[in-house]
């Protein structure tokens, strides 16, 4: 298949484009600077500067990671805009390629994964979360309500849509709440 992946480059994306090229994939890469995001991928995959660059080549699925670091800044106001604002302007892109796909009557993607977090639900203390669970409205939710929303109109153009709220992801060797927490504030 081929396999569009905004993120690539990231922590989580560099090891699914390793996978994803072991198993045979064809892997293009959305990345805001490919030159310097060359060498963290292998070397088979196809990387642009946006999504629209894959216009003729259009992909199989959609696996959208992309968006300012968690972790990177402490969360002020302007951060918190950053945080929200680069997620779903990603995502529009992916929307945008598809409804461009469409109306030149090229295929369309069978299925996009998109990405979320298990901040969806916010705070809830120690208590048991299930998808039922309702969220509690802080930062933490409303910026995964927003990257959700902003997915669901690729469902009316007949693209499955999976969204991943994904955990706390561990690498071995890498220090986990060094890299995620130290300077992470709550909302
Ligand atoms: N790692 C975890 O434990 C965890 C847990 C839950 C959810 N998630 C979510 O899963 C996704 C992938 O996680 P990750 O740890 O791999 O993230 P990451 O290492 O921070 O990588 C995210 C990628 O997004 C791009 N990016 C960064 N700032 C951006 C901006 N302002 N605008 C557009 N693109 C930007 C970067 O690619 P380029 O520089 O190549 O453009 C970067 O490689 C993230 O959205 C994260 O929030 C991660």
């Amino acid at each position: 298949m081929r396999v569009l992946v905004t993120g690539g480059s990231g922590f989580v994306g560099q090891r699914l484009c390793e996978q994803l090229i072991e198993q045979g994939h064809d892997i293009q890469v959305v990345s805001r600077r490919p030159h310097q995001v060359r060498d963290r991928l292998p070397s088979g995959c196809d990387i642009r500067d946006s999504a629209q660059a894959f216009i003729e080549s259009p992909p199989d699925a959609l696996i959208n990671l992309a968006g300012e670091s968690i972790a990177g800044k402490r969360w002020s106001d302007e951060q918190k805009a950053k945080l929200i604002n680069s997620r779903v302007a990603t995502t529009k892109q992916l929307v945008v390629l598809c409804e461009q796909l469409q109306a030149n009557g090229q295929p369309l993607p069978k299925v996009m994964v998109s990405g979320s977090a298990m901040g969806y639900y916010g705070d809830q203390g120690k208590r048991v979360v299930t998808e039922e669970t309702k969220p509690n409205d802080e930062f933490a939710h409303r910026l995964c309500k927003q990257w959700e929303a902003a997915a669901q109109p690729i469902e009316a153009m007949g693209v499955r849509l999976a969204i991943v709220r994904t955990g706390l992801v561990l690498d071995a060797g890498v220090a986990a709440y060094r890299r995620c927490y130290r300077r992470l504030s709550w909302d």
